[in-house]
């Protein structure tokens, strides 16, 4: 049947262990209990928009490990088709998570299974592409794979969306289809090649080198890049959208942050939910920040994300 929403993007097995503080190198600091949970960027975004009541299905890849059956489950468990999640003879991928008390996360990841996800695994997809509304598209699968998919998703109508994380240079051909591309500030800022962005700190809501940005003026900017629009996500603040008709600010709901992990992740998969649906992109980013600021009144990202119920009500 027809799709709304296909995902190509990771798969991870998320390992989070709660610290006080982060180790410096060299320095050893004790955490909580290990607590494992389903994770990856594809796998949240898919998660997000099962959970919203897409019709979606998750291109990407697995090892043969319990792992991957955590994964499978928690995607299937969400409503997401899994006929196109290959298995892989790579383990599943491993993100190595901590969280600190005020709900700011880093991460490492080890890609394992996801950079086998290949261009011909995208061609061997085509017809559930061409069948969707819109692509959604993140970096820990192999930008060449992304980049590919995207070319097949605009010559076939299929909209396509780059949540930019991790960040890496696109090719210009890539950049003027995106619609829109996805970015923190620190990516927006990686991006627009400022010297001083720390790329790889929070993953939302924190400031560029200790100043509060202009997300508008950061929009106006990527946009000047060649998408055909941009949404700029600001964690706490909100979010700021530009297309060429002119640039919008989103608010956000205020809350209490516990854990960030895959706020963005719930956003993207939000975001195209409603695009899917034919919504425009200033509605469309208004619920997708609803939807992220209750992803992080919770603990983890997949099992974190609301259902359309608990965001209308
Ligand atoms: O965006 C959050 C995700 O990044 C985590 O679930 C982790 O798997 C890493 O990929
Ligand atoms: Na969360």
């Amino acid at each position: 049947s027809e799709l709304t929403v296909l995902v190509l993007g990771s798969a991870n097995a998320d390992l989070v262990v709660a610290v006080e503080r982060r180790p410096a190198g060299g320095e050893t600091v004790l955490g909580g209990d290990t607590v494992v949970m389903p994770g990856g960027k594809g796998a949240n975004t898919a998660v997000a928009a099962g959970k919203l009541g897409a019709r979606v299905a998750l291109l990407g890849a697995v090892g043969e490990d319990g792992y991957g059956s955590v994964l499978r489950t928690s995607l299937e468990s969400a409503g997401v088709r899994t006929d196109l999640l290959r298995t892989s003879a790579r383990p599943t991928g491993i993100a190595y998570i901590t969280v600190t008390p005020d709900g700011e996360n880093s991460i490492v990841v080890a890609p394992g299974a996801n950079s086998d996800v290949s261009p011909a695994d995208v061609d061997a997809s085509s017809a559930a592409l061409r069948s969707a509304a819109v692509l959604v598209c993140s970096l820990e699968t192999p930008l060449s794979t992304v980049e590919h998919a995207v070319a097949v998703a605009a010559r076939a109508g299929v909209r396509p969306l780059l949540n930019l994380s991790p960040v890496a240079q696109l090719s210009s051909e890539t950049l003027a289809q995106l619609d829109p591309l996805v970015v923190n500030e620190h990516e927006a800022a990686w991006l627009l090649g400022e010297p001083t962005a720390e790329v790889n700190g929070a993953e939302d809501g924190a400031e560029v080198d200790g100043a509060e940005v202009d997300g508008a003026d950061l929009a106006r900017r990527l946009l000047a890049l060649g998408p055909r629009s941009v949404v700029v996500t600001l964690g706490a603040r909100g979010a700021v959208v530009a297309t060429p008709q002119g640039v919008h600010q989103i608010a956000a709901p205020t809350v209490h942050a516990v854990d960030t992990t895959g706020a963005g992740d719930a956003f993207a998969g939000a975001l195209a939910t409603r695009l899917g649906e034919g919504d425009d992109l200033v509605p469309a980013a208004e619920y997708a920040a609803r939807v992220a600021a209750i992803s992080v009144t919770r603990s983890g990202a997949q099992p974190s994300y609301p259902t359309a119920e608990e965001v209308d009500g």
